[in-house]
């Protein structure tokens, strides 16, 4: 068995933006119980209180350029994992976890920290690092310390959890890395006249993984490379795709404590409830209960499909539907669930903001679920969708297409609002018919998309790297 040292900018229940966090949350819990031991990185920001942790060093400091910044770190236990929060209250301690000018000082520092962790603290065999945000672990630990004998020996897995956002910053931050200047080349970190750090995690992990085997083939294309196609060409040897796994111990509607009622496979009846309170909460009235409730919970993302959902939301709402959203994001977007609002009062609502049991709300008390996404690295709320009998209407990209199949679900191809109609409107039929579709919805939440076997897989990735 193994140590693994997960580094991350976000991690549930402590942080979360998004499908990342639920994959750092969920995956090294996975993997102990597994037998290995795990451990992870990750930034304190404002919101998570040390109270109940241990300070485990102080004023270490991290050298990044002209800056010498100075961290604290804390540590929990975490359901048979051990977390690792690194204290810098002046570049985490903001609103917003990205999207800052100091972006690179901030996760840099980060990144120096999970290596003061290693020296001091917590000596793994493999370091386990997600997106951009952590990639730079990969070139201090190949490059800048390369002859220190700390850290001889350990392997390196970087994992693409979305291949949009590679952490792009102006050339003059470059010296603001703690860097040498050669790795600001083509081949490297240097991308189109700027810095990319997610190119130094791709060049210098041993092995680099993306959520789903489709993606994986996928981000190697034009189409979806973002521009990194060619390069992750190039690396395609040390490339798979591993598919999440989702935690059926917080996603199960027999026993989510978020819900009106529980309900399974076996004895359907409680999702009515669970739709009846959705529609109260969102002030939708009863006459719904009638009709077919399309569910949305989504980051307001153009990646998620919303050029196209606007293009024929308006079509569909006049096929007599209800329509249920939570999300925020884009203002663009948001506008288009504002303005449905204003055309089909009382068929359509919208939570704007972030809200953890209205997401398992929307999950029980909508009938389907779309996700008509332009692309997908994995996508957990499709398998979210399964295991709550929620029918999901999905485009076959990414993990969406390893995930759904035509008896679970609905799926189309291309990224054209005739063919997303199209599949909607299938769904529509078929609800229209019980028996049909309640046989639909226990072949979904038949289906085990547990992390044990990617946990598994992660596993035997582990062991190929340490030769074991
Ligand atoms: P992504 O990571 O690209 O946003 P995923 O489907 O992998 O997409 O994961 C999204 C995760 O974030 C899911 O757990 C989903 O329930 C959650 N989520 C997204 N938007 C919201 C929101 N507005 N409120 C609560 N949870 C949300
Ligand atoms: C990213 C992707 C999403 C994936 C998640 C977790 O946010 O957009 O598809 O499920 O990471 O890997």
């Amino acid at each position: 068995m193994a140590r693994i040292l997960m580094v991350a900018s976000e991690a549930a229940p402590f942080a979360k933006t998004g499908g990342l966090a639920d994959v750092v949350g969920a995956l090294p819990r996975a993997l102990a119980e597994l037998g290995h031991e795990v451990a992870v990185v990750m930034p304190r920001y404002g919101n998570i209180p040390t109270a109940d942790m241990t300070h485990a060093w102080g004023n270490l400091i991290a050298y990044l350029g002209r800056h010498a910044i100075s961290a604290d770190i804390w540590t929990k236990q975490e359901r048979g994992v051990t977390f690792f929060f690194v204290d810098t209250p002046w570049l985490y301690d903001r609103f917003g976890y990205y999207g800052h000018a100091d972006d690179h000082l901030r996760f840099g520092n980060l990144c120096l920290n999970a290596l003061n962790v290693i020296r001091f603290l917590w000596r793994p065999d493999v370091v386990h690092l997600h997106d951009w945000q952590s990639a730079l672990v990969a070139p201090y630990l190949k490059t800048r310390f390369q002859m220190d004998p700390t850290f001889q020996g350990i392997r390196i897995v970087y994992t693409i959890h979305n291949l949009e956002h590679q952490g792009r910053l102006g050339k003059a931050l470059f010296p603001e890395l703690g860097l040498d200047s050669w790795l600001m080349q083509m081949d490297f970190m240097e991308y189109f006249g700027d810095v990319n750090l997610m190119k130094g995690g791709i060049v210098f992990a041993d092995a680099i993984t993306t959520v789903s085997p489709r993606y994986a083939a996928e981000i190697q294309t034009p189409e979806f490379g973002f521009g990194l196609d060619g390069f992750l060409r190039a690396y395609s040897g040390k490339l798979r795709g591993i598919l999440n796994g989702v935690d059926y111990r917080e996603w199960d509607p027999s026993i989510d404590t978020h819900l009106a009622a529980p309900y399974s496979s076996e004895d359907l009846a409680g999702k009515r409830d669970c739709k009846l309170r959705l529609l109260r909460k969102l002030g939708l009235p009863e006459e719904n209960m009638d009709r077919p409730v399309l569910g949305i919970v989504s980051r307001m993302a153009r990646q998620k499909g919303f050029d196209i959902l606007s293009e024929v939301a308006w079509e569909l709402m006049n096929d007599d539907v209800c329509l249920t959203v939570l999300g925020s994001g884009e203002k663009r977007y948001e506008d288009l669930f504002r303005n449905l609002e204003t055309a089909f009062p009382g068929r359509a609502a919208t939570f704007f903001g972030f809200n953890d049991t209205l997401a398992h709300e929307i999950e029980a008390g909508s009938d389907i679920f779309l996700m008509p996404s332009l692309f997908e690295p994995c996508g957990l709320n499709q398998i979210y969708s399964l295991r709550y009998g929620t029918i999901p209407v999905v485009r076959a990209t990414g993990g969406l297409d390893d995930t759904v199949d035509g008896e679970t679900g609905f799926k189309f191809w291309g990224y054209w609002p005739p063919d997303f109609l199209l599949a909607v409107r299938a769904a529509l039929a078929e609800y229209k018919n019980p028996e049909a579709w309640q046989a639909r919805m226990r072949r979904a939440m038949s289906r085990d998309f547990s992390w044990a076997s990617s946990a598994r897989q992660y596993s035997g990735l582990y062991r190929q790297l340490l030769g074991r």
